[in-house]
């Protein structure tokens, strides 16, 4: 009976430089969720943070053309237990009682914990990690300190602050260069989609990096370049609190590493299910990403990203970083590592967002 419907509002866009990511991935959502389960409101966050709700297709959110359509001012009603939000009609705010949220957005303002903080203050339950873990998750630095209290490998690398460098350049240069060598990979601690990532391979270079950084985040990674092979892998909570893990996907970026245009304007990458590693490393990747996602206390779902590289005639892994709200077009790694281990897109969704919580 349609009155037993779930009432799912699906939140897009959003003020990132990843908010056409999301306008992709929320088209794929939206053209595959369950509507014999669930009443879909979806809600769009533009580029300048005002929301809004949307009444109107797909189409117009994949072509960026949605605020063209039918769209109110929306907000959330912060009272706990009311689950509503609030929009203005002909003057007055009207109620649209919601049960659960699924973000469907990434980056800054929406993946690191802003947005989870709002929800869980409206008493709304909402897809993927919480608060704290999409803020730890977000942020590399903080990632990396955390799970250096774990054995988990990762690159070694200097944390700089982009002040320090404006009043003493001389000094951060060194302090750089004398834990790393060059090449050297440089990226800002919170940032997604490689966006302000760059590789240094001498001191003008790494400054120019730095300075590339330094407009997405103050704080800055400069990491050991690692040369091997991009690996990930998707996990998925369930019902009991169990995390499934997929097999390990792979990218090869093909020249040059992962950036912006080869994730989503260029077809130089290629994408490999099951990824070229042995069975020993899909092993060891299973058991680091469960780790991973235990320690940093994720909920729903995650993809979790390794570098695997050839170490003494044997496969070393690297964790790279983790993503609480991945990339999640139908064809995107995620739903493509759980359609490999056999939960397809629509079900994925379904599952998803049985996983909601506050
Ligand atoms: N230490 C590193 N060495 C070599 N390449 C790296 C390193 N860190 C990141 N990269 C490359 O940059 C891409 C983006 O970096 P990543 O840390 O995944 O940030 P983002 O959150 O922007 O995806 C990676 O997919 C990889 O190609
Ligand atoms: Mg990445």
């Amino acid at each position: 009976m349609n009155t037993e419907k779930t009432r799912v509002c699906i939140l897009f866009g959003g003020r990132s430089t990843e908010y056409k990511v999301s306008l992709r991935s929320a088209f794929s959502v939206l053209s595959n969720i369950d509507r014999d389960a669930y009443d879909v409101t979806t809600v769009g966050i533009t580029e300048e943070g005002e929301f809004y709700l949307y009444r109107g297709g797909a189409d117009a959110i994949m072509s960026d053309e949605w605020r063209n359509g039918d769209v109110r001012p929306v907000t959330l009603d912060p009272a706990p237990g009311k689950g509503g939000l609030l929009y203005l009609e002909g003057g007055e705010y009207k109620k649209l009682a919601v049960d659960v949220v699924f973000p469907v957005v990434h980056g800054k303002y929406c993946e690191d914990g802003t947005l989870q903080g709002m929800l869980s203050m409206c008493g709304i339950p909402y897809v993927g990690c919480g608060c704290a873990a999409s803020a730890v998750s977000m942020d590399k630095t903080l990632t990396k300190r955390l799970l250096s209290n774990y054995e988990v490998p990762q690159a070694n690398a200097a944390v700089i602050d982009a002040r320090e460098l404006a009043s003493d350049e001389d000094d951060v240069v060194s302090r750089i260069e004398n834990m790393l060598s060059y090449p050297v990979f440089v990226k800002p601690s919170s940032s997604g989609s490689s966006v302000g990532a760059s590789k240094a391979d001498g001191r003008e270079a790494l400054l120019r990096a730095i300075r590339e950084a330094e407009r997405i985040d103050r704080k800055i990674l400069v990491e050991e370049y690692i040369v091997g092979r991009e690996v990930e892998i998707a996990a998925l909570e369930e019902a009991d609190g169990s995390v499934t893990l997929s097999c390990c996907g792979e990218i090869d970026p093909g020249d040059g590493f992962y950036d912006y245009e080869t994730k989503y304007e260029n077809d130089r990458a290629k994408y490999y299910i099951p990824a070229h590693i042995m069975p020993e490393t899909e092993i060891r990747i299973k058991e680091t990403a469960s780790l991973i996602f235990s320690v940093l206390g994720c909920r729903g779902f995650a993809r979790i990203d390794f570098f695997v590289r050839d170490f003494k005639g044997t496969e070393q892994i690297v964790f790279n970083e983790i993503n609480t709200l991945p990339g999640f077009t139908s064809i995107s790694m995620y739903p493509q590592l759980m359609e490999k281990i056999g939960i397809p897109y629509k079900e994925l969704i379904t599952r998803l967002i049985n996983t909601a919580g506050v």
